[in-house]
C-alpha cells in the first residue's frame, strides 16, 4: 500500500515515519513536505536506507503540485499532518496558516478524490488539535461532542480545515477519520514550543519566558503516544468518525516549568536555585486559551489505546533526547530562528 505522510519532516511526522517504516516493510511511505523552518529532514536520515521509504518536497498550497503528486503515486491512505502549527507564530503573521493549514487541506483532499478515494481500503486521516475547541474554565473536558470556538489564527485555520474534511465526507462520501489531540512533546520537536525551549534555555542559563502568571493549563501527551493513536485509529477506528486524543495529565505551565529543571538539574548537574533564577514572567499571549483537557475515553473503548508514558517518564525522556542531540539541534535554529526569538520575546521582556 502507498501511503503519503503529510508534514513528515516536522515534529509528529517524523516521529510517527520513526515508528511506521520499518513496522511496515510492505507499505511504501511518501514523506510530502514543504520543508520550512520547523522541519529537519536529519530526523529521518537513517530511513532512507530501508527502501520503502521517500521524500518529496511540495508545498501543499500548490495545488498543481499537489495534483501531480497524486497522479504520480496515486496513495491508498494519507495521514495528513502538514500544518503551521505555531499560535505565536500565528498571532504575529496569519496569513501563511490560511494558506498551508485551510488551502493545503483543501488541495490534499481535491486530489484524494480524484486519484484515491475510489481505491480499495482508501483512507483520507485528519491529524488536528484539540485547540478547535476553544478554552475550558477550571473544570470539564473536551469531548467529541464540544461545540468548535476556536481562539487563535492557528486553531481557527485548524478548524477550517476539520470541516472542509467533513464536509468531503458528506458531500462526496470521502473516507475518512479524523483526530483532535492535545499538546505533545518529546524528540524532535522544535525549539519555538514550550517543552524544547523551556529545556534548551535552562541548559544554556537563559531566561524562561513564562506568559502572564503562568496558570494556564495544558494537557500534556509524549509524541510517540499520540503516533500510536493515529495508527490505532486508522486501523481500528470507524470511518467518518472523530476521536480525541489526550494524555490524562493536566500541569500548570509554571508547574511544567520547574517539572523540568528539576530533572534538567538531575540530568546535567546544574544547581536548582540558578535554574529557578532564570523563570521569568513576560507580557501575556492575546488571547492565551486558560485551560485544556481531553476525555478519552471513545479512543481507549473504540480503538484500544492508552497512553504509554507517564508525565514524568516522558519528560525526562524529552530531557535526555535534547542533551544527547545537540547537532540536531543546532542544524534546526538558523538565523530564522534567531529573528523569531527577537520578534516574540523582545517587546515580551520589554513590557514585563
Ligand atoms: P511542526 O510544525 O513540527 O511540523 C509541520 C511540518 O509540516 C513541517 O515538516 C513543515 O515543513 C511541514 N509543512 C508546513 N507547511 C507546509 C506546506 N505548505 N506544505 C508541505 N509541508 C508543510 O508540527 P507538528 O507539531 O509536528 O504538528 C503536526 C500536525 O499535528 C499539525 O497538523 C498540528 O496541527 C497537529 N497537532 C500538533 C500538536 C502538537 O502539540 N504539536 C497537537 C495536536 C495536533
Ligand atoms: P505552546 O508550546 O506554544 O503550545 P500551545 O500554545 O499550542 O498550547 O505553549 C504551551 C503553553 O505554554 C501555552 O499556555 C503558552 C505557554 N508558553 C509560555 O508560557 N512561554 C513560552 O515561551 C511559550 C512558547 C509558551
Amino acid at each position: 500500500m502507498k501511503v503519503f505522510v503529510t508534514g513528515g519532516a516536522g515534529f509528529i511526522g517524523s516521529n510517527l515515519l520513526q515508528l511506521l517504516v520499518p513496522r511496515y516493510p510492505d507499505h511504501h511511505f511518501v514523506n510530502v513536505d514543504k520543508l520550512t523552518y520547523a522541519a529537519n529532514p536529519a530526523s529521518l536520515s537513517n530511513l532512507e536506507a530501508l527502501g520503502n521509504y521517500a521524500l518529496e518536497v511540495v508545498d501543499i498550497a500548490d495545488r498543481e503540485a499537489v495534483e501531480a503528486l497524486y497522479a504520480k503515486h496515486e496513495p491508498t491512505l494519507v495521514i495528513h499532518l502538514a500544518a503551521e502549527s505555531h499560535v505565536d507564530k500565528s498571532i504575529l503573521g496569519p496569513e501563511v496558516f490560511i494558506q498551508t493549514n485551510v488551502l493545503g487541506t483543501f488541495n490534499l483532499l481535491e486530489g484524494f478524490k480524484k486519484h484515491s478515494m475510489a481505491k480499495d481500503g482508501a483512507l483520507f486521516h485528519h491529524v488536528s488539535t484539540d485547540e478547535v475547541y476553544g478554552s475550558l474554565g477550571d473544570t470539564g473536558l473536551f469531548t467529541e461532542q464540544t461545540r468548535y470556538d476556536p481562539s487563535s489564527p492557528y486553531s481557527a485555520s485548524k478548524a477550517s480545515s476539520d470541516h472542509l474534511v467533513r464536509a468531503y465526507g458528506r458531500t462526496y462520501d470521502l473516507p475518512f477519520k479524523l483526530t483532535n489531540c492535545s499538546n505533545n512533546y518529546g524528540p524532535r520537536q522544535f525549539p519555538e514550543k514550550l517543552i524544547p525551549l523551556m529545556i534548551l534555555n535552562a541548559v544554556e542559563r537563559k531566561p524562561l519566558p513564562i506568559y502572564g502568571e503562568g496558570l494556564n493549563v495544558r494537557d500534556w501527551l509524549y509524541v510517540t503516544d499520540h503516533c500510536e493513536a493515529i495508527w490505532a485509529v486508522i486501523e481500528r477506528g470507524t470511518l467518518g468518525e472523530t476521536y480525541n486524543i489526550g494524555g490524562n495529565s493536566e500541569k500548570r505551565n509554571v508547574d511544567v516549568v520547574h517539572a523540568l529543571i528539576d530533572i534538567v538539574a538531575d540530568e546535567t548537574g546544574a544547581p536548582l536555585d540558578e535554574l529557578k533564577g532564570l523563570i521569568t514572567y513576560v507580557q501575556d499571549r492575546p488571547g492565551h486559551d486558560h485551560r485544556y483537557a481531553i476525555d478519552a475515553t471513545r479512543i481507549a473503548e473504540e480503538c484500544d489505546w492508552r497512553a504509554s508514558e507517564t508525565f514524568e517518564s516522558g519528560m525526562r525522556k524529552t530531557v535526555k533526547w535534547y542533551l544527547d542531540n545537540t547537532q540536531w539541534v543546532e542544524q534546526v535554529r538558523s538565523g530564522e530562528y534567531l529573528k523569531w526569538i527577537e520578534d516574540n520575546y523582545g517587546d515580551r521582556l520589554a513590557a514585563r
